[in-house]
């Protein structure tokens, strides 16, 4: 199926923190930038024509020091536990990929720090 691309700064998604534009090289016209603090999180609202399993790839950047690690969560539930490392610098954007399981119609995914960092600059989730 088609990729569908979902912008961190078009609602519904949601960031717990600043839409910012000041680092280049993301799609749209902006990322999320979330507060540095355990618990910051971006959600974002997909939509499955069918149960099934799908490929998810969130774009980061970290220029941070240290690497970030995060919950993923399906519709609230737990499915992974994931780190984000650092790409060298806050313009330098990559991906990574989880595989999930979503339901027919409206899903959740939301990744939320579990460091006090918060989570790298999120650009978009294609699924
Ligand atoms: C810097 C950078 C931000 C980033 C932040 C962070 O302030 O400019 O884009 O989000 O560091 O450490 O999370």
């Amino acid at each position: 199926a088609a990729t569908t691309r979902y912008e961190a700064e078009n609602a519904p998604a949601t960031c717990d923190g600043t839409i910012d534009t000041n680092h280049a090289g993301f799609s749209g016209s902006g990322f999320c930038n979330t507060s540095n603090t355990t618990g910051a999180a971006v959600e974002f609202t997909v939509s499955a024509s069918t149960a099934e399993s799908a490929t998810l790839q969130l774009a980061f950047a970290n220029g941070g020091s240290g690497s970030r690690s995060a919950d993923v969560l399906v519709n609230g539930a737990r499915v992974q536990s994931t780190s984000f490392a650092t790409t060298g610098s806050w313009s330098a954007w990559t991906r990574q990929t989880w595989t999930v399981q979503l339901r027919e119609g409206s899903n959740t995914v939301r990744v939320a720090a579990t460091n006090a960092s918060g989570l790298p600059n999120v650009d978009y989730l294609d699924v």
